[in-house]
């Protein structure tokens, strides 16, 4: 008869709903997907030029058990076969939070598996993790411990740990290291606005809507937009060189756009977007490289929804390849939310013996490496 510690697979019900998509997924051992559901709310939000709050908290009512259905279907798997359930507890918005969250506690509760808490922007960072046509076999070895779990992924060729990560999405802009499995610094974070939100804010005063940043990378693409029509500043913030601040950079943008009304000169939309995009580019490339490199961390990588950004992937693959440092991002479809992204890092803290209690609550709040 085979225990817990023989057994050959951990597998998790990643779910997320922490902003405007309801998303649950199956993941083996952290790494290897089997289903990935995603809900996207966007059309509904578009009406309204961004997410509200209020709307989004009942459309995941609305779809969380059906998204939840048939990411166990797609997976040909059943609750029997789940060792655990993990959930985005936070950050995010608080409404949105509460369906997932209350959502897995009665399904840990009523099925009787475990309950695991994960936090939202660790889940993003081990979205690196995910490689999708990974099969190993790791009967004979038990899994007491991480540590053991590093030789498990060494034999398997994955992605791991130590390295430096940029996660920047639409609420967040930071650069983390990554010592160990669900063992995080942070290093650099910014100062106002997160980059995500630059490109949603940028985006909507040239009138392209929302979610901003695709309709920026796809515009400049398209259109050929000049990166160098205008000269957009590189903010740094003194005494912190890995620091982020990019509220001037929006202002400099719409007063670039005021100017341009006020002199009645014809706005060329690709140039503002090719500018914007190169300017924010440079400053995430460079400090993440640099913090890198003064970190003595040979790896690096991307993670959040600017993550999925074509120049920024470009960009870091580049100045990563000149310094001599390994560099690795996500698929795309796991670069914005989702909840693969949820089962891979629930998966890294479950083997580190984590579990939630049916307390567990929202946390919109919650800190990176907080527990
Ligand atoms: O990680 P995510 O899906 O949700 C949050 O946790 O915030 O990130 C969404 C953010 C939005 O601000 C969106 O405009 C941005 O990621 N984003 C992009 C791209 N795709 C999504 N920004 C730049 N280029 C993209 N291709
Ligand atoms: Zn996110």
């Amino acid at each position: 008869m085979s225990t817990e510690n023989e057994k050959k697979e951990t597998i998790i019900l990643g779910l997320e709903s922490s902003c405007d998509e309801t998303a649950a997924s199956v993941v083996v051992n952290g790494r290897k997907v089997l289903s990935n559901v995603i809900y996207s709310q966007v059309p509904t939000h578009t009406l309204y030029g961004g997410v509200v709050p209020e709307i989004a908290s009942r459309e995941h009512v609305a779809k969380v058990n059906q998204v939840i259905r048939k990411a166990l279907s797609d997976a040909g798997k059943t609750w029997e076969d789940m060792d655990a359930i993990a959930v985005t507890y936070g950050p995010g918005l608080v409404g949105p939070l509460l369906i997932g969250v209350g959502s897995a506690k009665a399904i840990a509760y009523a099925k009787k598996i475990p309950l695991v808490g994960v936090n939202h922007i660790e889940g993003h960072i081990c979205a690196n993790y995910i490689q999708e046509d990974l099969s190993f076999d790791v009967s004979e070895k038990t899994r007491k411990s991480l540590a053991e779990k590093n030789e498990i992924d060494d034999a398997a060729g994955g992605f791991k740990p130590p390295f430096m990560c940029l996660v920047a999405s639409g609420g967040h802009s930071h650069i983390v290291r990554v010592d160990d499995y669900a063992k995080y610094t942070i290093i650099g974070r910014t100062h106002d606005d997160a980059a995500g939100e630059a490109f949603d804010k940028v985006a909507r005063a040239i009138g392209l809507g929302y979610p901003g940043g695709p309709k920026i990378d796809k515009l400049v693409r398209e259109e050929n937009g000049n990166p160098r029509a205008i000269p957009f500043p590189r903010a740094s913030v003194e005494g912190a060189p890995y620091d982020f601040s990019f509220s001037g950079i929006k202002s400099a943008v719409l007063n670039y756009l005021n100017g341009c009304e006020m002199k009645g000169i014809e706005v060329n939309k690709a140039d503002v977007a090719a500018s914007f995009q190169q300017a924010v580019i440079d400053v995430l490339s460079d400090h993440t490289i640099q913090a890198a490199i003064d970190n003595g961390c040979h790896r690096v990588a991307l993670a959040g929804g600017v993550a999925a950004n074509t120049l920024l992937r470009e960009t870091m693959r580049k100045k990563a390849a000149e310094k001599g440092l390994s560099f690795t991002c996500p698929p795309l479809i796991f670069c914005t939310d989702n909840g693969a992204m949820i089962g891979a890092a629930g998966y890294f803290d479950y083997m580190n013996g984590q579990r939630a209690g049916l307390d567990l609550n929202a946390n919109p709040n919650l800190k990176i490496g907080e527990r």
